[in-house]
């Protein structure tokens, strides 16, 4: 238990002092919404990661560790999006002009990342994995969907889209062991 408050304390904690940095006009609007932006997508990635990196590395006690705080790395990494999109919302603070903006492919994308990452970080529980049995494992697959979807709003959206399609090479890499078929144990 103290593990996990000291993760989310390492990873939190350098949320909490962009955002007060924000608020406190240390840095502009552009910043913090690239800011959030890239980390969360660098933390999805990071959790999409752990379980192909301890299949080839099975004894690499770091990858153990990452994929026992695999749901929680998830969830700090929809908290960064939540501020991401939140820091959009407060600042346009316009529900024609949000709504006008949301049916653009590049907004429309990250509004539907945002809905699955939601739906995700609402069933990342216990009571949840035990009241959806074999649903849980099924409907967390589709976090590769929401995946995809912040890759399409990056390239989408970013005034230079180089370093948004490294990321979506980097996220195809990372799906194509799930397009394999694993073989069976014998
Ligand atoms: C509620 C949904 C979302 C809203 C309203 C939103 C809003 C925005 C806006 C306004 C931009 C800046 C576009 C520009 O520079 O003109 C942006 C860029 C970006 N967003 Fe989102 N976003 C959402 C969801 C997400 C999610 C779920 C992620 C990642 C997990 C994400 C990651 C990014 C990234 C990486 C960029 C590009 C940053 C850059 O190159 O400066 N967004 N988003």
């Amino acid at each position: 238990m103290p593990r996990r408050v000291l993760l989310w304390a390492l990873l939190v904690a350098p949320l909490a002092i962009q955002l007060y940095r924000y608020v406190t006009e240390s840095i502009y609007y552009g910043e913090i919404l690239h800011w959030t932006g890239v980390h969360a997508t660098n933390l999805l990635l990071l959790t999409l990661a752990i379980t192909p990196l301890f299949r080839i590395f099975p004894r690499q006690k770091v990858f153990v560790w990452l994929r026992r705080y695999r749901r929680d790395l998830g969830l700090v990494t929809f908290s960064y999006s939540a501020v991401h999109a939140v820091v959009y919302l407060v600042r346009l603070a316009d529900g024609p002009r949000i709504l006008e903006e949301a049916i653009e492919p590049g907004m429309l994308t990250g509004w539907l990342a945002m809905a699955v990452f939601l739906v995700l970080a609402l069933t990342s529980n216990d009571l949840s994995v035990r009241a959806l049995g074999r649903t849980w494992g099924r409907l967390h697959k589709s976090v590769y969907v929401a995946a995809i979807l912040t890759m399409a709003h990056w390239v989408l959206t970013a005034f230079d889209p180089t370093v948004g399609y490294v990321y979506l090479g980097i996220l195809v890499v990372l799906l194509l062991p799930r397009l394999v078929p694993r073989r069976k144990a014998a």
